[in-house]
């Protein structure tokens, strides 16, 4: 079964096609980060507008590339949720479209369980049952994972997605959107033990999460050193170095929570966070300890991508489901309401 994958949740518009029998045969994503970095942030009217430019000529030049002819595709997934509404509909109104014209089902895919299957699509994928970090924009949650579809949240973040907080720290260090990977890269060069930062929630039993105060006191560490002398290179390199250490401990020590709680020796990380190279370093530490396994997709399928989606449309679609006529796009979708397979 070939099926084309799209993906338009937020800034980038992702296009791929799996096939079940071959693998991922080809990927290609167009990036608005460049428009919305004028503005901080994604402007979710500006995204709607260049998804609907980039998505049809992006399909085109992704069958050329594989070399589909319509008539392969077997099936089309599209990203339903959870999103920006608008970008959303572009894409579910453009593959609910090609769908009915082409005369293929389509699947209507979450979003975050296409990052959660996106380290199926690299080589010694990870097993049933594992637990599932997953870190975006959007959302922090860890999630123990029997099946597809078969979810069961342990724990999430109560305030702001680590994502979020990478992204808001960045803007207070005056970097440029989206934050994550340019504060991973400054805190390269920074002192991690200059400043010492809260690790939130951690001598709280469970595995909830709260990263809104860590923000703060990034804002406070800010202020106070703009306040007594000039906020130097070195001193926003400390403070980006002891941000994202606050960060990835507080993750690694949820995690680790996790693995104890549900007795799994495996845990797979996914969404844009889990790019994080510290993040890999220090989890990969605590799970040499923990006799554990650890999986992550490479770097361009932890953020948004098409093949993610791909993926995760085509694994419903060989278990018989599909979606109906109905252009599906859901700006919330909670992934407890996916059924099995
Ligand atoms: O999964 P994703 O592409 O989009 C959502 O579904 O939200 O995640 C984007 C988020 C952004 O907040 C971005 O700053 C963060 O992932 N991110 C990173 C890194 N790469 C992306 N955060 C920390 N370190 C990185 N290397
Ligand atoms: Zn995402």
């Amino acid at each position: 079964m070939r099926v084309l994958g799209i993906e338009t949740s937020c800034d980038e518009t992702g296009v791929a096609i799996y096939d079940s029998a071959q693998g991922l045969l080809g990927d290609a994503l167009y990036s608005q980060v460049a428009m919305h970095a004028e503005y901080g942030g994604v402007v979710p009217e500006l995204a709607s507008r260049d998804h609907i430019k980039r998505l049809i000529p992006l399909i085109e030049q992704v069958l050329k590339e594989t070399n589909t002819a319509k008539n392969q595709v077997d099936a089309i997934a599209y990203t339903a949720g959870p999103g920006l509404i608008g970008a959303l509909m572009v894409g579910a109104a453009t593959a609910r479209s090609i769908a009915f014209a082409w005369d293929v089902p389509a699947i209507a895919v979450h979003h975050m369980e296409g990052h959660l299957l996106a380290p199926m699509l690299e080589d010694n994928p990870p097993a049933f049952p594992f637990v599932a970090l997953l870190v975006s924009g959007g959302h922090t949650q860890l999630v123990e994972v029997q099946g597809i579809g078969e979810y069961q949240l342990l724990g999430e973040s109560l305030d702001d997605a680590a994502g979020e907080a990478f992204d808001k720290a960045a803007k207070m260090l005056g970097l440029d959107y989206p934050g994550g990977p340019l504060i991973a890269k400054l805190a390269m060069s920074g002192d991690r033990t200059r400043f010492k930062f809260p690790r939130p929630m951690v001598d709280r039993p469970g595995m909830d999460m709260s990263f809104s105060g860590l923000k703060t006191f990034t804002l406070n560490t800010v202020n106070k050193f703009k306040k007594e002398q000039a906020l130097d290179d070195q001193t926003k390199a400390d403070i980006a170095a002891a941000f994202e250490e606050a960060v990835v401990d507080t993750l690694v020590i949820k995690c680790k929570r996790a693995l104890q709680h549900t007795k799994f020796k495996q845990l797979v990380i996914a969404g844009g966070v889990s790019a994080n190279q510290r993040l890999r370093l220090k989890l990969q530490l605590m799970m040499e300890k923990e006799r554990a396994v650890l999986f992550y997709a490479r770097p361009e399928f932890c953020t948004d991508n098409g093949a993610m989606i791909a993926y995760a449309g085509t694994q419903r679609l060989l278990a018989g489901q599909s979606s109906d006529l109905t252009i599906q796009a859901r700006p919330r979708w909670p992934m407890a309401e996916l059924p099995a397979l």
